[in-house]
């Protein structure tokens, strides 16, 4: 039986994870409207449906606003909240008075970004926060101290991280007592460094790959887990109008329609079952707020079973546009 490795850390939750980052209209001051509030509350509806349990948000998505109108959701829903897995993101702040747009991960940042998180979910507590991106003045023993207060505070179940190497997660593991849990990376059918980088070893092909030697091996053997954002392509392979993208792209969106039909299902199951038929047991962050497209993804999980290994190659050389090394 497949353990992932949230469960092993006692986070038990559903594969597919929906992405709240459009929650709460734009990403500006204006004021959440009732309309941003129907159709959050419409893509929460469609994603519990189809047996969604986890939803990531990030402190800065739509300037605060998607976590606040999630917050307004959880508060019509009595019983929810413990029935969910949630999930935010500090550690980016916009540039204003003080500086440009940086990285933060200072203890001061991070208490003051979680008491905001919970502040605007109406919560007790996150199940995990994460890392955003990497700060380049990053001290883990400060990270460390942070996590430990929020921790005892029960504010803050499990930390993890986003954007990260190998280098830069053991570096911040010696000094954290909890394991990282997470590590959210962008991956899809478009974005295929994560692959390429490890295909390429001993090949001058290689040089254009744009990913940390070792990463996916490295989550793997340190059970932290995996997620991909952007996992859709942004729609690229299951109906986006790609009349201008690279012909290796139109030809992969035709592929995928191809095999959606010979199996029954949709693109939306084709493009994440793809991703999630790797062993690296990858958990997809669905960024669509359409319920219908939400509800296209049901079948992702199956489909990743039955997928055979020369449907995921003959996909991922198609989307490669280049033939293997
Ligand atoms: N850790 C990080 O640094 C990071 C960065 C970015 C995002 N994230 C997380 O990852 C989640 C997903 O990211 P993402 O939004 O880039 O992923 P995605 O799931 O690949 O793309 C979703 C976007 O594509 C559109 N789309 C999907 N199918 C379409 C179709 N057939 N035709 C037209 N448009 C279509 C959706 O619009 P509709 O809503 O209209 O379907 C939505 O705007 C975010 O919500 C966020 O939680 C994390």
């Amino acid at each position: 039986m497949t353990i992932m490795p949230l469960a092993r850390r006692g986070i038990t939750t559903s594969r597919l994870i929906l992405g709240c980052m459009p929650f709460g209209g734009g990403w500006n001051s204006n004021p959440i409207t009732n309309e941003d509030r129907l159709n959050a509350e419409r893509a929460v509806d469609a994603a519990l449906s189809i047996g969604i349990s986890m939803f990531d948000h990030a402190n800065i998505y739509t300037m605060g606003k998607a976590e606040e109108t999630f917050g307004g959701i959880l508060k019509g829903r009595p019983g929810l909240r413990e029935q969910i897995v949630i999930q935010s993101k500090c550690g980016i702040r916009f540039a204003d008075q003080a500086g440009p747009g940086r990285f933060d991960f200072s203890k001061s940042h991070i208490l003051a970004a979680v008491d905001s998180i919970l502040q605007r979910l109406g919560i007790e507590y996150l199940d995990i926060l994460l890392l955003h991106r990497p700060d380049a003045l990053m001290e883990p023993d400060e990270v460390a101290e942070a996590f430990g207060i929020l921790k005892a505070a029960g504010k803050v179940r499990a930390i993890g991280v986003s954007n990260m190497s190998p280098g830069q997660i053991r570096f911040l593991q010696q000094a954290l007592p909890d394991q990282i849990a997470v590590n959210q990376l962008e991956m899809s059918l478009a974005r295929l460094d994560w692959l390429d980088q490890g295909v390429h070893v001993n090949q001058t092909a290689g040089v254009q790959v744009n990913f940390s030697e070792g990463l996916i091996e490295y989550c793997q053997i340190e059970r932290i887990q995996i997620q991909a954002w952007g996992p859709l392509a942004q729609g690229r392979f299951s109906g986006r109008d790609v009349a201008n993208e690279p012909a290796h792209i139109q030809k992969t969106a035709e592929l995928v329609s191809q095999l959606a039909t010979a199996k029954e299902t949709t693109p939306e199951s084709i493009v994440l079952g793809w991703l999630m038929r790797h062993p690296a047991l990858i958990q997809p962050v669905i960024g669509t707020i359409n319920p219908q497209r939400i509800i296209a993804c049901q079948d992702a999980e199956r489909q990743s079973q039955l997928m055979t290994r020369e449907e995921w190659y003959t996909l991922y050389v198609s989307a490669r546009g280049k033939n293997m090394p």
